[in-house]
């Protein structure tokens, strides 16, 4: 079984002299106009070489953050990226402005083999999140085969993952797209046991959907991050005054009891790293077991569960993570989840990283090599594994061109 069935990948398609449309994520980290983390950039490299190999007429195009005044704007525009990709490709990149104008058509019958279309941020145009045909057809009048490789964006029905592809007969995907499907797939359906989870981050309900498509699945949950409280709270442990989700308690215990009657493991933490205030530079002190006091919130792991979690996740076979242990962007409450990024780097076994601040602690830690797969998309790797379709997919299997 596979997720891409029925889809055609970028090597099945004949590109030479064809304008080819590859929707991308570049939808990366920009501070004071400097790009801080090419990852999503590198990791769509493959299917853009590939395209100009085979001498298409290349356009490139992605969102960035979620625009909605003029001075987001000014922030969002995709122009840093043009200027990372000349560095990366060497190659000319002409940035154009209106992707809804006429100016890709002008400029495609001069395009010469080293230069390559990026189009400024999609989402500056009304019709992007909310599908509209017009967008869609506009970019389809410069489009003969369309690539998807934004994985990360293909949980969004908007209008260059869905409506666009829907217009377009001949399209697939892009070797990075494939390479994420086949990953997940591997932990969808060809699962080598003991396969442990780590789940962190702030809200339980972020993870809900998964769990539950993956409770049959795994054998032992890792739990971290602000979620944990949550789980704690429904187990009646004291948690002072930790972040926790309160409509989500009766769920939370409901999913302790399905996996304690699976026979599966559910750990939480067992000891916690915690303040009084949350700032940088908070005075902080670790906990004895897993109770907070009152007045006190907890803000990462302690020692004893980084220790019980290592030695969980030596022992796993394959081994997924998402979400960070505690507050990882204010130093030192870094440390559990640094721990975890160091256990994942020695483990033996198949190792991926749903994206996103997990993601980015890798980065951090440099131990990106020591992963089997880190994916360009945390929102959409989750849909993914709760078993829902991605839009972005779906459109690309064989049989729904309406055209
Ligand atoms: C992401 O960063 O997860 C993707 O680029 C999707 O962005 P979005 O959540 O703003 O749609």
């Amino acid at each position: 079984m596979s997720g891409l069935e029925g889809i055609k990948k970028i090597t099945e398609l004949n590109l030479k002299d064809k304008r080819v449309f590859i929707r991308v994520d570049f939808n990366v980290p920009i501070e004071n106009g400097k790009i801080v983390d090419d990852f999503r950039i590198r990791a769509a490299l493959p299917t853009i070489k590939y395209a100009l190999e085979q001498e298409a007429k290349v356009i490139i195009a992605s969102h960035m953050g979620r625009p909605k005044t003029d001075e987001d704007k000014k922030n969002m525009s995709l122009e840093a990226v043009a200027e990372r990709l000349r560095e990366l490709l060497e190659c000319d990149v002409i940035f154009v402005h209106e992707p809804e104008g006429n100016a890709p058509k002008g400029l495609f019958p001069a395009l010469k083999r080293n230069q390559l279309l990026l189009l400024e941020n999609l989402r500056f145009s009304e019709g992007e999140e909310s599908n509209a045909h017009e967008m869609a057809s506009q970019l389809a009048s410069y489009t003969d085969i369309y690539i998807n490789d934004a994985f990360g964006a293909s949980h969004r029905a908007h209008a260059s993952i869905v409506g666009l592809p829907s217009i377009v007969k001949d399209k697939g995907i892009g070797f990075l797209i494939e390479k994420e499907i086949t990953m997940l797939d591997r932990v969808l359906y060809k699962t080598e046991s003991p396969f442990l989870a780590v789940l962190g981050g702030s809200k339980v309900s972020d993870k809900i959907g998964m769990i539950e498509n993956m409770l049959s699945r795994i054998d032992t949950f890792l739990i971290g991050g602000a979620m944990a409280y949550t789980f704690l709270s429904a187990k009646n442990t004291p948690i002072g005054n930790s972040r926790v989700e309160t409509a989500k308690l009766s769920l939370a215990k409901e999913l302790i009891e399905r996996i304690h009657g699976r026979d599966k493991k559910l750990l939480l933490p067992i000891d916690h790293v915690i303040v009084q205030d949350l700032k940088p530079g908070a005075e902080h002190k670790t906990t004895t077991n897993e109770i907070i006091p009152e007045g006190w919130m907890a803000v990462d792991i302690g020692p004893k569960t980084r220790q019980l979690y290592a030695n969980e996740i030596l022992r796993a076979a394959t081994l997924f993570w998402n979400g960070p242990m505690g507050v990882y962007e204010m130093k030192p409450f870094d440390q559990g989840t640094m721990a975890i990024a160091n256990a994942f780097a020695e483990t033996n076994g198949t190792s991926i990283i749903g994206g996103g601040d997990s993601a980015a602690a890798i980065k951090a830690a440099g131990l990106e090599d020591k992963m089997d797969h880190i994916s360009t998309g945390g929102g959409a790797s989750l849909e993914y594994l709760e078993g829902s379709k991605l839009p972005g997919l779906e459109v690309l299997r064989q049989g729904k061109a309406k055209s």
